[in-house]
């Protein structure tokens, strides 16, 4: 049996909101895709996620919502995540946080079960638990809930750190996706003819701006050396993600297909 996941870059606030809300359905249709998981970091304003605009997000037809360094901008966030069992923080944050990094997803037509795992990077990030080991412990905890197939998305900004992952993961998930820097990488690839990799999804948001946020804000800040507003781009709205195809029997992933819309 073949199984279709759809990964969809960073939501960059209103505007990554919107071009979902627009967009998604169809391509679901159009495209057959059985799965959906988008990173929901910057949903709210462009940073955090707000309990309203991840139920919007939810409502749109994405299965699970990853997130990343910015899930606890908005204090709301903490109190909520919790009751979500399908919206996720890395789970290489302490214990001690509110919410999960992993989540079992059930695709109750097929019978498929899709375990999903989100982690940060460590590198140009906060101090946090080696992703690598935390890996380990999370999906073995996957498994044993039934996964038949494994996606992380692994919220990092260095691509080394992203490369050394998916490889290192390579015999153990059957697809890694790459959020955070919101520009998509043209480098996906199926590694080890079984698992699919990609460097980074891109974004949900403005095409020109600079990462989904106003162009000339942040223009003004690299001209004057100073902190400036960081508000969402409105114009020109894209959807950017990656369609991964796996044989669920062998659980391999057979093919990949960037999207840009
Ligand atoms: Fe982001
Ligand atoms: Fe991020």
């Amino acid at each position: 049996m073949q199984f279709r996941i759809l990964t969809l870059g960073d939501l960059i606030g209103r505007s990554g909101r919107s071009v979902v809300r627009e967009k998604l359905s169809a391509l679901i249709a159009e495209q057959s895709v059985d799965m959906v998981v988008a990173n929901g970091e910057n949903a709210s304003g462009g940073f955090g996620l707000i309990e309203a605009n991840a139920k919007a997000v939810l409502a749109a037809g994405v299965d699970v919502i990853t997130s990343g360094n910015h899930i606890w901008n908005r204090p709301e966030t903490a109190g909520f995540i919790g009751r979500y069992p399908n919206i996720l923080r890395p789970a290489n944050y302490p214990d001690t946080l509110p919410g999960s990094g992993r989540f079992l997803f059930r695709h109750s037509g097929k019978g498929v079960k899709v375990g999903v795992l989100n982690l940060l990077g460590r590198v140009f990030m906060p101090p946090m638990e080696s992703p690598f080991f935390k890996a380990e412990t999370e999906i073995a905890a996957l498994r044993e809930e039934g996964a038949d197939l494994i996606v992380v998305d692994f919220h990092a900004e260095a691509t080394a750190e992203k490369e050394a992952l998916g490889i290192y993961l390579s015999d153990k998930v059957e697809l890694v996706v790459g959020t955070h820097t919101h520009v998509q990488t043209s480098d996906e690839k199926i590694i080890a003819c079984r698992m699919g990799y990609i460097s980074d999804l891109g974004r949900c948001g403005s095409f020109v701006s600079v990462l989904g946020f106003d162009a000339q804000q942040s223009i003004h800040g690299f001209l004057t050396d100073t902190q400036q507003r960081c508000d969402p781009c409105k114009d020109g709205l894209v959807l950017e993600g990656l369609i991964a195809d796996f044989d669920v029997e062998t659980r391999r992933c057979i093919s990949l297909k960037r999207i840009r819309i």
